[in-house]
């Protein structure tokens, strides 16, 4: 899940190299650099960290060339270290890569008995020196690329450069996105199209096992068969500046902040406001009614989002729905029935598991529906239905806006499986819909409980560890919680479903240990309270989210008690993700972590 880019350009690209990289830089941070063509030799400025540290080491050193690549790296194979930073280099090629090649260890020992003498730990190093052996053998570099495509294993979006040739540029896919930029005269390689967002609205998508051979004049595309295809060029809308914070110190603020907006948004495209029924902008190719078994597969947030949409989906339509994280589904070989439906949800659309657990699914013979953010991502193309969220480009790494967009999108779906399935009355929908559509304005009410939750993080921040619980749909919730707490702040944080406590958890709970209670006043309020009263009785310090009627009735001292907006509707998670989200927010400002892009972390998991 590195970035990468390529510049064919008519002017120095180094800058250029570096703007683009600034909009890959949620795909990794630990290290960046460029390659650039100065006269006939490649040069190459490479820094460990964020790009600021790049930018400063162009200041003191510029490249002039106007044929470049530039990487932003998530350290796989290898620390994070400048000599361990792309692009990797010899006299004859430089090279950018995403991906994992897997059978780097038998190639590299192989290279090895032929004299090529490897100076970093990553596996992109074989790839280097096997293009270069083919090129030292005097094998063109369009003959030397192919030829090493043919023995790669593994998943790579790959971009090459070579000395002594300044109108080439060869990419290549094999699993991570690669997209191709069309400008005049000039032509462009990158991770997406967020990337060329500054340079070209024209695009198109390599697909897996493509490779192309871009010169000034154009590109060439081959596919996996080493056949000339077409692929279809499109014009995308990714904005041309950076997308800014505005006004918020960071992004992932900016984010839960803009949620009332982008909720409302994703709800215009999937009910009717005028008669108060969903209606999803696509035509399904499946009819509810037959479907015996639904499996809902994602990873982390996605995957909490999954889980709240299980519940809304077995309530309202009456359907039995498994939960899977991707990563054990795609090996567990879930038996599927053929003609049964398979859920995909993905803020990227890029995430290797979920990418490879739908490929799974369609061999299966399932029907595929996706819900995705990005709609030209991979998982979108690749889906039968693509559910759009339309929460806009997400930039802080720990998802926000994207977790409650998907929200929405599945809340459609349950009512709209409701009703196909007889199972909702047109009353019935009607009083659902109606409860979506208060959505964004008590969302846009939850944000008011910020300035309590800010003083509230002063506290959290004191802890090392805190538990979250929830029952019914606030369970997935406690886990996003913890999972969001952990995530940018570095607390040690843990969810539970509020009825499990009893069974082992209770024994972490003493007057240190902070326990946030997600509880709306539904129909599992009592039971909760009750597991309050166990966290009481041990001496934890109870956070109670709920709302008015809710905080007049739990019998339970809370520590504090932040009170939401009355609700009616089942579809609480979206309201309170707010506050959940907001106290990972501020306790991470407390603790001074790099919020928007914690550490280890990465935007797009396009590997294993
Ligand atoms: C957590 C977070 C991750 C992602 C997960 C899936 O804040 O952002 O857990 O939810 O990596 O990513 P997507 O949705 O892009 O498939």
């Amino acid at each position: 899940m590195c970035g990468i880019v390529g510049i064919l350009g008519r002017a120095p690209v180094a800058e250029q190299l570096v703007d683009s990289l600034k909009r890959l830089e949620y795909r990794g941070y630990d290290s960046a650099g460029v390659a650039t063509l100065e006269g006939e030799h490649i040069e190459r400025r490479r820094a460990e960290g964020k790009l600021k540290n790049l930018e400063a080491r162009l200041r003191a050193e510029p490249l002039a060339g106007h044929t470049g690549i530039g990487h932003t790296r998530w350290a796989t194979h290898g620390k994070p270290t400048e000599n361990n930073a792309h692009p990797h280099a010899t006299d004859r090629v430089a090279v950018v890569h995403n991906g994992i090649i897997e059978n780097f260890r038998e190639l590299r020992e192989e290279l090895e008995k032929k004299g090529a003498v490897f100076k970093t730990e990553t596996d992109t190093e074989i790839v280097l020196h096997l293009v270069d052996s083919y090129l030292a053998r005097g094998i063109s570099p369009v003959e030397a690329v192919k030829a090493s495509l043919s023995r790669l294993r593994g998943a790579f979006a790959l971009g090459f450069i070579f000395a002594g040739d300044a109108n080439l540029m060869i990419g290549a896919r094999n699993g991570p996105p690669l997209a191709i930029g069309y400008g005049k005269g000039e032509m462009y390689l990158g991770s997406d199209a967020i990337a060329l967002g500054p340079f070209t609205d024209t695009i198109s998508y390599l697909e897996d096992g493509d490779w192309v051979v871009l010169t000034r004049d154009g590109a060439v595309i081959y596919d996996k068969h080493n056949a000339v295809v077409d692929r279809e060029a499109i014009k995308h809308s990714a904005s041309t500046s950076l997308v800014d914070k505005a006004n918020y110190r960071h992004f992932m603020a900016k984010e839960i902040h803009e949620q009332p907006e982008v909720v409302g948004h994703t709800l215009a495209r999937y009910v009717d406001m005028a008669t108060e029924r969903i209606a999803l902008p696509v035509k399904l190719p499946f009819d509810f009614k037959d479907i015996q078994r639904i499996s809902i597969v994602a990873c982390g947030t996605a995957s909490y989002a999954g889980y709240v949409g299980k519940y809304w989906i077995e309530r309202f339509g009456r359907l039995p729905v498994e939960l899977d994280v991707a990563s054990e589904f795609r090996y567990r070989e879930a038996p599927l029935r053929k003609g049964d439906l398979a859920i995909f949800i993905s803020q990227s659309g890029e995430t290797a598991d979920t990418l490879a657990a739908l490929r799974y699914a369609k061999a299966e013979g399932v029907h595929t529906l996706s819900v995705v953010n990005v709609a030209t991502s991979t998982i979108a193309r690749e889906s039968e239905t693509v559910l759009q969220t339309l929460a806009g480009p997400e930039i802080g790494v720990a998802s926000t806006k994207a977790f409650t967009c998907q929200l929405m999108v599945l809340a459609a779906i349950a009512v709209a499986a409701g009703k196909a399935r007889g199972e909702l009355s047109d009353a019935d929908e009607n009083r659902l819909v109606k409860g979506l559509v208060e959505i964004p304005r008590l969302m846009a009410a939850a944000l008011s409980t910020e300035p309590q939750i800010e003083k509230l993080a002063r506290e959290i921040a004191k802890h090392k560890d805190v538990v979250y619980l929830g029952r019914g749909t606030s369970y997935p919730l406690a886990l996003e919680g913890a999972l969001k707490l952990k995530e940018i702040s570095y607390i040690h944080a843990e969810g539970y479903a509020a009825g499990e406590l009893k069974h082992g958890p209770i024994a972490l709970i003493d007057e240190n240990m902070p326990v946030v209670v997600i509880a709306p006043h539904d129909k599992v309020f009592e039971k909760t309270v009750s597991n309050m009263q166990e966290v009481a009785a041990r001496g934890g310090n109870i956070i109670l989210m709920t709302d008015a009627r809710g905080a007049a009735e739990a019998t339970v001292d809370s520590l504090v008690t932040i009170v939401l907006p009355d609700m009616a509707s089942a579809f609480t998670p979206m309201v309170y993700a707010v506050p959940v989200q907001l106290l990972a927010y501020h306790t991470a400002v407390v603790m001074g972590t790099d919020v928007d892009q914690p550490r280890n972390l990465a935007k797009s998991v396009t590997v294993e």
